[in-house]
């Protein structure tokens, strides 16, 4: 039987309009826009891309956005100070460094210069920390967060549901399993050297994909029923978008399933938004 579809389209266009009213709220009895500050350093197609369409879901949600574009020769001092201005700056509730960044530059030094207080993303270690050991933190990853309120609002149960976690990224694997561990999911994270990796993924109820190689998980990695999340993203030769998951071949054995795109990838645009507002709220109480 064919699995049934997750659309993440539609959950994340309900998200917006939930964020747009809350906006709404906080304008109308605070007299507080929420504002958010962007980072892009150099010219990588895709960051453009995906700046720009952050920018536009802001401005659909009634917040405001701030751009800063550095070239691709920028200085590692010249991206914190960027940062170090929109810390300053009381519209700039969150802060978002567009990654990867150019290889010239200290990646986890900049993140460690984002302000907890105001990190869009969640990567601080501070915030990283606080998701572990409290279950919560004021900035939850955006990607990682999208996952949970797809599997939330598709009614999949969590508590006591085994969890396959393929791919052990700081932005998306650990992430993802720390905010299923706390959902009472028992989790297991696994990665390109995990041994017999398809029996692995095959006790899982939930399995989300975050590998990075386009259409590794089959069928052969599916329990009849499971759910599946694929959060990857590659281009094909064709030039059409494909996920980490051979979607024709899962669908078959999985009760649900994202497709790519409209699955997980328009959900971390809907939660940096809520994210955002949730920064704007603290701000305002
Ligand atoms: N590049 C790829 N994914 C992400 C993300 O979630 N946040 C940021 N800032 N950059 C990214």
């Amino acid at each position: 039987m064919a699995a049934e579809i997750i659309d993440g389209r539609a959950i994340a266009a309900a998200i917006r309009s939930e964020v747009k009213a809350q906006v709404d709220e906080l304008v109308r009895d605070h007299g507080v826009r929420p504002g958010l500050g962007v980072i892009l350093v150099g010219d990588n197609p895709a960051s453009r891309s995906y700046v720009t369409m952050k920018e536009k879901a802001c401005a659909e949600a009634g917040i405001y956005s701030e751009e800063v574009h550095l070239p691709a020769d920028a200085s590692q001092e010249a991206v914190i100070s960027a940062i170090g201005a929109y810390a300053a700056n009381a519209s700039i509730h969150a802060i978002l460094v567009q990654l990867p960044l150019p290889d010239h530059i200290d990646e986890h030094a900049v993140l460690l210069s984002v302000p907890p207080a105001k990190d869009a993303d969640g990567f601080h270690p501070f915030l990283v920390g606080e998701l572990w050991s409290q279950g919560t933190a004021d900035f939850i990853p955006c990607t990682p967060y999208g996952v949970l309120e797809l599997l939330k609002r598709s009614d999949v149960p969590l508590v006591g549901a085994r969890a396959v976690v393929i791919g052990r990224s700081n932005i998306v694997g650990k992430p993802v399993a720390s905010l299923l561990l706390r959902e009472h999911c028992t989790v297991t994270l696994c990665h390109s050297r995990t041994r017999d990796l398809p029996g692995v993924a095959r006790e899982a109820d939930i399995l989300v994909v975050a590998i990075g190689r386009p259409k590794m998980v089959d069928a052969s990695y599916i329990k009849p029923g499971a759910t599946v999340i694929d959060v990857g993203i590659s281009r094909a030769e064709d030039g059409s978008l494909v996920g980490d998951v051979d979607f024709e071949s899962a669908s078959q054995v999985a009760g649900k399933i994202t497709p790519v795109p409209k699955g997980v990838g328009p959900m971390t645009i809907a939660m940096l938004l809520q994210n955002t507002v949730n920064a704007a709220a603290r701000a305002a109480s």
